[in-house]
Parts: C-alpha cells; sequence; structure tokens
C-alpha cells in the first residue's frame, strides 16, 4: 500500500527529523513504535510488526519505504561514512543498517570506510570524502575531541558533514551540520537508577563495591556512561574499586575483570559494564571463577549493569546474569535517510536529534526508574521480545 503525502505533513507524523536546537533530551527520530525501545520500531527485518505503508512523497522525485529509508529515484547520492571499526555487535549492527540503507537500488553510492579504530585513519577518510566530491559526509567519531581541522575542510570544500552516535566537540558547532544518535548520560543515569533501587529492594547491608569496566576513552558512549555512575556513587556512597577501560571489547573486558577479580577477591558487588559486549566477557570471567552474576547479592551474587540491549545481552537479561541492559539503538540508516531527504529539501532539520531508548530487566519489583523527575519504563525481557530484536 502506497500513501501520499506532502513532505510537511511526513515531518509533522514524526517521519523526518523536525527540529528544535540544542541540547533538551527529546524523542522523534527513532520514536518508539513498541513501547519497549525505538530499536524495534525502526528495522523491521526481524519483527512482526504490520508494515507502515510506503509514503509517495508530492513533488518529490522519491518516497519513505516500509522500513523508512527514503529511496531516491532521481539523482544518486554519494555519501562517504567514517565508521570506527567493528568493536562490539552494536558496532556491526550499525554497519549493517548504513549498508542496507544507502544501497545502490535504493538510489545511493555509500563509499564505506573502517577506521580500524583509529582516529588518524577517521580523518584520511575524511580527507578522502572530501577529495572524491561526495555530497554528505557521515562521521562516527571515536572519541569527542581532535576534529576541528577536518570539519574545517569539509565546510571549505562546501560538503556537509552529519555526526551519528557519538558526538563531537569542536570550536565551533557550526562546522558540522546536524547529529544523530543516543543520549548516553541519560543511559547511564537510568542505569543507576535502576542499581539504587535494587539496592534498596534487597536492602543490601555494607559497602557496595563497584568494578567499573570503561568503554573507549575519549568517546560519548564513555563520558555519558561513566559521569553518570560517578554522581550517582557520590550520591549514594557507592565505593568504585576500580575504573579501566576495556576498550568495548569482550576479550579485553574479560581480562580486566579476571584481574579485578584476584585483587578483590570476593569484595565486588557489581561490575557497570560498558557495554553488552564487556558484559559476555564479564560473565565468563566471574563463572570460571565460580561467583554466580544476579541480583541477590546478600548471596554473593555480582550485579551485572550493561548497556546496548542487542539480542544476546537480552538473553543474558533473561537468563538473569545481566542484571539490567539499557537500550542503545544503533539503526540509524533509516532515520539519516530521513534527515539527509530533509537537508535536500531545505528543509530546517534539528541540531542535535537523539534516539528514545528502552530499558530492559527481568526483575519484577521494579517496573520504572526516575531521572531528573522523569519516570522511564522498565521492560521485562520476553523470549518472543528476543526473538523480534533487529539486533
Ligand atoms: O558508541 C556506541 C557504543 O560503541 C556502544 O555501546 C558499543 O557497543 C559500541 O562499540
Amino acid at each position: 500500500m502506497k500513501i501520499l503525502r506532502t513532505l510537511a505533513s511526513v515531518i509533522l507524523s514524526g517521519l523526518v527529523l523536525a527540529g528544535s536546537c540544542g541540547c533538551g533530551r527529546q524523542a522523534g527520530v527513532g520514536e518508539d513504535q513498541t513501547g519497549a525501545g525505538s530499536a524495534a520500531g525502526m528495522d523491521r527485518e526481524k519483527t512482526d510488526q504490520p508494515e507502515a505503508p510506503e509514503t509517495e512523497l508530492q513533488g518529490q522525485d522519491c518516497y519513505i519505504n516500509a522500513d523508512g529509508i527514503v529511496i531516491r529515484r532521481g539523482r544518486q547520492l554519494t555519501i562517504g561514512f567514517s565508521q570506527i571499526g567493528a568493536e562490539s555487535d552494536w558496532r556491526l549492527a550499525s554497519s549493517a543498517s548504513m549498508e542496507n540503507t544507502f544501497r545502490i537500488d535504493n538510489g545511493y553510492n555509500l563509499i564505506f570506510d573502517n577506521a580500524q579504530q583509529k582516529q588518524e585513519n577517521q580523518i584520511k577518510a575524511i580527507r578522502e570524502f572530501i577529495d572524491q566530491g561526495v555530497d554528505y559526509i557521515v562521521l562516527d567519531p571515536i572519541v569527542e575531541t581532535g576534529w576541528t581541522s577536518s570539519l574545517r575542510e569539509a565546510e571549505e570544500a562546501g560538503i556537509p558533514v552529519i555526526i551519528v552516535d557519538r558526538e563531537v566537540r569542536p570550536e565551533d558547532e557550526n562546522l558540522y551540520t546536524a547529529w544523530l544518535g543516543s543520549d548516553f548520560r541519560l543511559e547511564g543515569d537510568r542505569a543507576c537508577a535502576w542499581l539504587e533501587a535494587l539496592l534498596n529492594e534487597t536492602s543490601a547491608d555494607g559497602p557496595v563495591n563497584i568494578l567499573h569496566i570503561q568503554g573507549t576513552m575519549g568517546s560519548s558512549a564513555q563520558i555519558g556512561r561513566s559521569e553518570a555512575l560517578f554522581d550517582a556513587a557520590k550520591k549514594n556512597g557507592w565505593n568504585i574499586l576500580q575504573s579501566v577501560s576495556g576498550d568495548f571489547v569482550q576479550a579485553k573486558a574479560k581480562e580486566v575483570a579476571e584481574n579485578a577479580l584476584k585483587q578483590f577477591d570476593g569484595g565486588i558487588q557489581v561490575v557497570y559494564c560498558e557495554n553488552d559486549n564487556m558484559a559476555y566477557g564479564v560473565i565468563e570471567a566471574l563463572e570460571e571463577a565460580g561467583i554466580t552474576p544476579g541480583t541477590r547479592v546478600s548471596r554473593g551474587e555480582v550485579v551485572i549493569i550493561s548497556f546496548d540491549s542487542a539480542a544476546e545481552g537480552l538473553a543474558f537479561t533473561m537468563d538473569g546474569k545481566i542484571a539490567v541492559d539499557t537500550e542503545c539503538n544503533p539503526l540509524y540508516g533509516p532515520p539519516l535517510s530521513r534527515l539527509i531527504l530533509s537537508l535536500e529539501t531545505g528543509e530546517q532539520v534539528k541540531k542535535k536529534n537523539y534516539y528514545e531508548e528502552g530499558q530492559f530487566s527481568t526483575s519484577e519489583g521494579i517496573s520504572t526508574v526516575t531521572v531528573d523527575g522523569k519516570e522511564y519504563p522498565v521492560t521485562m525481557v520476553t523470549e518472543e521480545l528476543i526473538r523480534k530484536r533487529a539486533y
């Protein structure tokens, strides 16, 4: 089924990014269509939801398909995409989302560059995209700082730069066109609010000792999630035994956990892992040491806090090995195609575009958490939810 709409009505119906500038925590990009986080609503590949109708745009040589992807019939657009690497399942899902969206038969030419975790490779890729005369540069920056010169080079060449996932902090915010991604600080705040509720519920006596395994230092995902923990620890009197980077990688986190288990022998109640893959590594380390991941702190179980909510992470959550998994959405291909459509048609776009994200657990007592006076749902993980998960 195809319906006909004007571009403006598509913007109003939330299918295209629309604007308010700045820093609020607003939904809009990945509006939740499932009541359980936005990701499932954004990529229908594995879901059994009824398909959204295709939307023909009046006066435009393109339409929006059932997956929310803008399909172009007219001039092909060339997109240069600098991806960080392949460190996690989340990262693989984000690469797949970009490749599925910006396909030749959808009217795009995607030049995909894998930077192998090196900022210098991303800087080089941006320069190459400029030399190739791409229509748009899309950058997922490994860290927040060090981009001013590259962004200036793109600006001088007249090529718009769209930042996705992590953020940049250039000298001048006008050096990039828009950003689309997650509110990492809010993710961390929600995770810590959940931990606070759990510890209140279980009336855990004695000190709460936390092993903190960080993501890539200097990345927005690490900064937001770490700062949330530091503030919550101060507020609640939690003791952070150690903050060590595992670079978002499973094997590195396992090694960090193994060393910490030797060093703090029996003294760890919580492991705060800044992504799912690192949580998988920690689960392996705990189980090999004969320690049970769970939520019964008084019985010696270790509480694992994780982020991403990939299908495997949710399966561990269902088994009770991850106590709470806070969603981070990697499926930015479709909303990015809509953002680009807005730019192509001269529509005003928001500078910062936040996903609406979910949080998952199997602890029945905690159905919501409150952050800055706003209540957020905590969704019970079910087999059906995992089966329908798009990443
Ligand atoms: O920037 C997003 C983070 O990077 C995800 O949490 C993590 O899994 C990824 O590697």
